[in-house]
């Protein structure tokens, strides 16, 4: 059966987090035995409950006359104008509802159709269209790649460039390399980013705007993160902020990690009218939209004060995690200059310690030995490998338990 799959389904390797989760299964009576039950630092989702509102508006919705009906792919009305007023209350934005904005079940199910609805397979790498994607860098995106028939070239996420790299260097690397720049079509952003936390100025927003204008790619940014931040005078933008980013930028946002909905499935993606056309048009080919007492519940929370109060608690929560494990990473060895510590997310990147040669090295030791479940910065890109990405979600408790274990058994930080 398996020949009978597209070649680029048969290459492609199992999410890496789903890779993670069944090792760790496997290897949990084991962990158990020796008192080393796994702990997760390696999930990116909140672990709470949404807000009790959001739920209550859900339970209401099922009983709405039409309600269990089919939706349409681009959203419901009310839906579509409730994005629209928070793009306007949050960022300032003005989006129009009618056809600027499409809903999207999850921003991962929008991200995925936005790649192959740019991208003209290819078989050999130098006749594959490419998009520059953030390296260090969610997953997914090179992975949609490779299942578009496409390229994922790496934009370097690195300390030395503050995490901002000038896109006229990546270009220059890109060519370098021995490939086509006219086969670019679009450029990835994610800030704040997953998996560093870093986060962007609206000055780099307009420099890649501007970039993305002067070469006609579209520029797609990722902002599943910018309600997840701890510091109101670095609070993350819209790349639709910058003047004129309409005319290149698609932005896609996520209902997921705000306010804890992971499960629910609940994103939209605004911009470009043009844009955006093109995308709802594939997708009325694919899927018949989100179902209409999800949108109910969802239109709800976006402008309301429960789902704003919701947000700066968990953020304030999120920041205490965040201070334990800091703190408790330099008691282990780790210090101020080997890592940063993000104003945004609820991860942590770290340097692993110089006798791992590789990162994944570095977690397989973590959780045979200690049942510490972490991320092994190579599964973010090449410019991922000698980090580890530690999640900061567990409860506190736990999070303390991590750093008595890695200093039991040794997992401590040499440079
Ligand atoms: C950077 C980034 N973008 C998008 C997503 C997808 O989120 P969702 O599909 O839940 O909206 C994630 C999930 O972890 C992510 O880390």
């Amino acid at each position: 059966m398996k020949e009978l799959f597209n070649r680029y389904v048969q290459e492609i390797e199992t999410y890496i987090m789903f890779q993670i989760k069944q090792k760790t299964l496997e290897l949990t009576p084991e962990l158990i035995k020796k008192n080393r039950a796994p702990i997760g630092l390696d999930i990116g989702a909140p672990t709470d409950n949404p807000p009790k509102f959001v739920v209550d508006k859900l339970k209401e919705a099922l009983d709405i006359d039409g309600i269990h009906k089919y939706s349409t792919p681009k959203g419901e009305a009310f839906f579509l104008e409730a994005i629209a007023q928070r793009m306007k209350n949050r960022f300032g934005v003005d989006v129009d509802p009618k056809t600027e904005i499409c809903s999207l079940i999850g921003s991962k199910e929008g991200l995925a159709n936005i790649v192959r609805e740019l991208i003209n397979p290819a078989v050999e790498d130098k006749d594959k269209e490419i998009i520059l994607v953030p390296d260090p860098g969610y997953a997914s995106y090179s992975q949609m790649l490779l299942v578009s028939g496409g390229l994922a070239y790496p934009i370097p996420l690195t300390m030395e460039n503050n995490f901002m790299p000038d896109m006229e260097d990546v270009l220059a690397s890109l060519r370098k390399d021995g490939y086509d720049e006219k086969k670019v079509k679009a450029v990835i952003i994610n800030y704040p980013n997953n998996p560093l936390g870093a986060t962007a100025p609206k000055e780099y927003y307009k420099k890649v705007v501007d970039f993305c204008k002067k070469h006609n790619y579209l520029l797609i940014s990722d902002a599943a993160y910018c309600d997840m931040y701890f510091d109101e005078s670095k609070k993350p933008i819209s790349a639709l902020e910058v003047e004129g980013a309409k005319d290149v930028t698609l932005e896609f946002h996520s209902f997921s990690k705000p306010y804890a909905m992971t499960g629910w499935r609940l994103g939209w993606v605004c911009g470009n009218k043009e844009a955006l056309g093109m995308f709802a048009k594939q997708k009325s080919t694919i899927d018949t939209g989100l179902f209409k007492a999800l949108q109910y519940a969802a239109a709800a929370v976006l402008n309301s004060d429960e789902g704003e109060a919701y947000i700066e608690q968990a953020n304030k929560g999120f920041k205490e995690k965040q201070q334990i494990l800091v703190e408790g990473f330099k008691k282990l060895g780790w210090s101020e200059k080997d890592f940063m510590v993000p104003d945004a997310t609820f991860y942590l990147w770290l340097p692993i310690p110089n006798q791992y040669k590789t990162s994944k090295e570095f977690t397989d030791a973590l959780l045979a030995t200690s049942g510490i479940v972490a991320v092994p910065g190579s599964a973010f890109g090449k410019f991922g490998e000698g980090y580890v990405r530690i999640s900061i979600v567990a409860p506190k408790d736990k999070l303390y338990e991590v750093i008595e274990r890695m200093e039991k058994d040794g997992f401590t930080y040499t440079a």
